[in-house]
């Protein structure tokens, strides 16, 4: 056993609140490791990429974010990449790591069981620089959904501050799991479908097509499923479910696609 392995089972001391004692659970301490982080960069003035290397040591708390920060605010300060919550809300640090779309904030080199980390660029975006994407597109898919609650009475709707739309437990269970999206675009990135016809609007913008629709709130699933029913919409799916595989959030957007595609050959009803 290590050093380091049998600290993490010292017991710490005892917390005396008022008269109760509350016995503290042993810390553990923390697993040190040096990585080599492989990054893919994107150079926007050659048009092309490279590939750079960084030593980072990272314990086994410490993520893929936290070493591409060291990197970025000690070694290497051109290098450019998205994030901001730090906790897998915001949707904006995705990249390829080690092969597979994941969050940079939530994924740890110490449970990749490797000391070799490769970052890429997602794939299915345009490349801006080194890691960092265009998103324009893929939030022009989702727009063209109509991603909002729609009412045939929009007065009623925006000007009557009195109105409000019920729902029960069950009306909301029809679409909560796809109101996780946080729009992060790894299923999108995962998606052989979007790399084979780039007009296909994709996993994500179809599950929120969806979302919207099964709410029981909304009155625009007819305007959603003219936009779905089509060569670039739904039926592009060939259902490899990758995007379901990758997203973090436990999406499913793949559900999502057949359940519109029954929709649209049996007509809308419940699950
Ligand atoms: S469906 Fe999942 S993977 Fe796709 S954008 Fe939403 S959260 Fe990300
Ligand atoms: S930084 Fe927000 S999801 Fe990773």
């Amino acid at each position: 056993m290590s050093s380091q392995q049998a600290s993490a089972n010292t017991p710490t001391a005892a917390t005396t609140v008022g008269n109760v004692t509350i016995a503290k659970p042993p810390l553990s301490a923390p697993i040190r490791r040096t990585y080599t982080f492989k990054v893919k960069r994107y150079d926007p003035e050659r048009g092309s990429y490279y590939w750079k290397e960084y030593s980072v040591e990272l314990t086994n708390h410490e993520t893929v974010l936290d070493g591409l920060l060291k990197i970025k605010w000690g070694v290497d300060a051109t290098l450019s990449f998205r994030y901001s919550c730090r906790m897998g809300i915001c949707g904006s640090c995705g990249m390829i790591i080690n092969g597979t779309p994941r969050l940079a904030c939530e994924t740890k080199p110490y449970d990749l069981g490797t000391d070799v980390i490769t970052i890429e660029p997602l794939s299915n975006f345009e490349p801006i620089k080194d890691v960092a994407t265009d998103f324009s597109e893929f939030f022009d898919k989702h727009r063209s959904i109509k991603p909002w609650l729609i009412r045939k009475d929009e007065k009623e709707q925006f000007e009557k501050l009195e109105s409000y739309y019920p729902q029960t437990e069950e009306q909301l269970n029809e679409y909560l799991e796809f109101a996780y999206c946080i729009k992060c675009g790894l299923c999108y990135s995962a998606c052989p479908m979007v790399f084979l016809n780039k007009d296909y609007l994709g996993p994500q913008a179809l599950a929120q097509a969806y979302r919207w629709s099964a709410d029981n709130r909304d009155e625009g699933a007819i305007l959603r499923l003219k936009v779905v029913d089509s060569e670039n919409g739904v039926w592009s799916c060939h259902y490899s479910g990758t995007c379901s595989k990758v997203c973090p959030k436990d999406v499913d957007p793949a559900l999502a696609i057949n359940l519109l595609k029954h929709w649209l050959l049996y007509g809308k009803r419940k699950r």
